[in-house]
């Protein structure tokens, strides 16, 4: 039997001896759900997060004090969680799951310590049999301890991830039991199982059923078992692929039989699908040639922090579906296991990381300190938890770790490269290089399957000479710097990005940090580049942390880098990759037309189309054409300073006038629009909905510079949970019932009430406009 404990949490930020013993008088402690993040309570300070670093691989030589660095917000806080929990009568074993506790953690049952992990981002099981009490109640207390200066990026701190009680007869699946292998071989798709067992006694059997997508059986099989692991194999003649964007995923389902009675089950969904990796050919799928068009992620999920919400993940998958990504990279850190469902699902392929860190520290606190005791166990553990999900098709052990640089860092290199292929042995291990040269002289690249670079398009055509058995992907690229609805006049490329007093960056997305570019860069040299087998962009999303370059201007406290900015809001270069990256036709116009009498503008169009025709007020502005020979303009119509004039400007795409976009000339706000993006949830006490709010003139023109504060409150059967415009500077708590419009917009997050069905409204106020509303239907 399996219950999340997800309600009735006791909660205190504040190291309390003593709070480990069942009866701790918890009353006056806040009641919380988890998952659950502290830090993103706030409230934002600079004194939060002070790093005194240098940051050598970006060029900062001595050491400065950053600010901002993971969000400025309170991660380093000790708390303590407690609750009250029962088991049945007929447990015989008792377990706690955690997808992951931010950081050293540490369980208590009834006072008795009974586990932890240090590493946040790790999963883990805690066996608390002989610590509970049966038939009685029983207290679990858990103590989180984060250390400062211990990350890159915003963490989150508390029981950000699931946690389930697992009861347990004398016989049953102990924890991540089941490993599925599969291949296709003369036609027919090979599934094997392995099974771990715990078995008290004799004469059990095991029955395993693989299930189609309908829930159908198509296989199945009864043995007997001998011995705590138990093999099967099945062939399937009639099979369906999983693949991109068109996943397909079977269940097995295992049930182990004692006495004739089903004592304990367990279910994992699996894919069949092949995947293939060569130095010239590149990587394939199911035997079909597939250039990854990935992105980096954070696992923050901006303003509901760290804490993990299947919705709003699923909401950022979907953005990124549609823009054409198809593949995942969990940067820089193992993800909460739903995030690999998810992918499963959507069918995006997925590059599973381990650690940003070895042994040699990037932060004083940071894995470096755990490494030695930890690292086996936390990439062991991932592997095992990962290995079933189709999507995973690389395991990374490192981003740009410092041992590139040391002569012996190929031991560790190779030390983790073999946990990998002793746990999997089906998939290329990998690593993301941002200081290639040296990873290749000192041996750490030829340790990996797949060498991953960092920022170094102009590297590809070298390596491929030098290494040709080398598999190269770009496995961090771009990060150009922008603020969605900002524009800087004229529009110019700008390396390095040098920081602006009004902290925030030109959505022309020209402007980028030293070791970075515009992705055009990346376009450019990959599309002449059949071998090289893909990329992971540098962020499909803002995360909290990292403003760089406000490395140390408070209050810039999250990242620029993203394709959609922190509230999930669309930055212009979200066209770029949707023309780009999938068959849909797309022609989308830059920037706004809102300026001054006389200013001249330069006007840039993202299409999949090669020419388009420029109109101002109906007027012709001329045609302008891909040129293939440049960087920028070979992503890019470009039509450079022409002068304002109020009304409208057009695009239309040469030869397909139904191909266009306009921008207008907005008059005085007027009113606010609000528009859900789903209009219709769950109401499971989980499911979320994001309703935009955008100030418009009179006839429904957005107002580009409109910053305007909006007041929420909620009718009905649904809570307001949070705000955000997207800025990377506002210190304004996201929970916050208010919220100020950036460039005439701001993002609510409405969650249903467990069980409470009915119409959820969302008045937005405005002290110059009034009241404006929306309704969402809880069902
Ligand atoms: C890379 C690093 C990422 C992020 C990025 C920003 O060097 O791996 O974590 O910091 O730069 O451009």
């Amino acid at each position: 039997m399996e219950t999340v404990l997800k309600y009735d949490w006791k909660f205190i930020k504040q190291d309390i001896p003593g709070a480990s013993a069942k009866d701790f008088d918890d009353t006056g402690w806040r009641t919380v759900r988890v998952p659950h993040d502290y830090a993103i309570e706030g409230p934002f300070d600079p004194e939060n997060d002070k790093q005194s670093t240098e940051v050598v691989a970006d060029g900062v030589l001595k050491p400065i004090d950053m600010v901002g660095r993971t969000g400025g917000l309170p991660i380093a806080d000790p708390a303590w969680y407690r609750r009250k929990f029962s088991v049945s009568d007929s447990a015989k074993h008792v377990f706690l799951e955690f997808d992951g506790v931010m950081s050293n953690s540490t369980v208590y049952v009834n006072g008795i310590r009974c586990g932890g992990r240090p590493y946040g981002y790790s999963s883990f099981s805690v066996d608390i049999t002989d610590a509970v009490r049966i038939g009685a109640e029983n207290t679990l207390a858990v103590f989180v301890k984060p250390k400062p200066s211990s990350s890159r990026w915003y963490t989150g701190a508390g029981i950000y991830r699931d946690v389930r009680l697992v009861e347990k007869e004398n016989s049953y699946f102990p924890y991540q039991p089941v490993w599925v292998r599969t291949e296709v071989k003369n036609g027919s798709a090979c599934v094997d199982v392995s099974a771990d067992l715990h078995l008290s006694g004799s004469g059990h059997t095991l029955h395993c059923t693989i299930l189609d997508r309908e829930g159908n059986p198509v296989a199945e099989e009864t043995q007997k078992c001998c011995g705590n692991r138990v093999y099967s194999a099945f062939k399937l003649k009639n099979y369906h692929f999983w693949n991109i964007h068109n996943s397909y995923l079977y269940t097995l389902k295992l049930e182990l039989i004692s006495d004739g009675k089903v004592c304990d089950t367990y279910e994992t969904r699996f894919g069949i699908r092949t995947i293939s990796f060569d130095s010239c050919d590149g990587f394939r799928l199911n035997g079909e040639k597939v250039k990854l068009q990935g992105v980096c992620m954070h696992h923050d999920l901006g303003a509901l922090g760290s804490a993990f919400n299947r919705a709003a993940a699923e909401r950022q998958i979907q953005k990124l579906v549609d823009i054409g990504v198809n593949a995942y990279r969990c940067s820089h850190n193992p993800p909460h296991p739903e995030i690999l469902d998810l992918c499963d699902e959507y069918g995006l392929v997925v590059m599973d990381e381990a650690f940003d860190e070895w042994k040699t520290h990037k932060v004083p606190n940071g894995y470096g300190d755990l490494f030695d005791e930890w690292a086996e166990r936390d990439l062991t553990d991932l592997i095992h938890r990962d290995r079933n999900h189709p999507c995973v098709i690389m395991w990374s052990i490192g981003n740009e770790i410092m041992e590139q640089e040391e002569k012996d860092g190929w031991k560790v290199a190779r030390f983790l490269h073999k946990i990998c292929k002793r746990e999997d042995p089906d998939r290329p291990t990998t690593a993301g290089f941002n200081m290639p040269l040296d990873a290749f002289k000192n041996g750490l690249a030829q340790e990996v399957d797949l060498v991953g670079l960092n920022y170094k398009p102009h590297l590809y055509e070298q390596f491929h000479r030098e290494y040709p058995q080398c598999i190269l992907f770009g496995s961090e690229t771009g990060s150009s710097v922008s603020t969605r609805g900002h524009y800087t006049l004229p529009a110019a490329v700008e390396h390095p990005v040098q920081p602006k007093e009004s902290l925030m960056e030109s959505s022309y997305d020209l402007a980028s940090p030293n070791w970075a570019y515009p992705i055009e860069k990346e376009f450019f040299v990959q599309d002449r580049l059949d071998y090289v087998i893909g990329q992971f962009v540098w962020t499909g999303f803002d995360y909290l942390g990292e403003p760089t370059p406000y490395r140390n201007s408070w209050p810039a406290r999250s990242s620029y880098f993203g394709i959609y900015d922190l509230a999930g809001m669309e930055k212009d270069r979200v066209y770029s990759f949707k023309a780009k990256w999938t068959d849909q036709k797309v022609i989308h116009i830059l920037p706004h037309w809102n300026w001054n009498p006389g200013d001249l503008v330069d006007i840039h169009v993202y299409s999949s189309c090669d020419s388009a025709e420029l109109f101002l007020n109906g007027k012709s502005l001329g045609i302008q054409t891909k040129d293939s020979e440049d960087e920028i303009r070979s992503n890019r119509l470009i039509w450079n300073q022409i002068p304002f004039e109020a009304g409208e400007l057009k695009v239309v795409a040469v030869g397909h006038p139904e191909l266009y976009d306009v921008v207008k000339t907005a008059g005085a706000p007027s009113k606010i629009l609000v528009e859900p993006e789903r209009k219709k949830i769950s109401a499971d006490g989980d499911d979320l909905t994001y309703i935009r709010c955008t100030v418009a003139d009179q006839n429904g023109t957005p107002c580009p510079d409109s910053n305007m504060m909006l007041r929420f409150s909620v009718e009905g059967p649904g809570e307001y949970i949070a705000s955000d415009n997207g800025s990377e500077s506002s210190t304004r708590v996201f929970s916050e019932p208010f919220c100020d419009t950036l460039h005439g917009k701001c993002m609510v997050i409405i969650r249903s009430l467990k069980g409470k069905q009915g119409i959820v409204k969302l008045k937005v106020t405005s002290q110059e406009l009034g009241s404006f509303s929306a309704e969402v239907e809880s069902c």
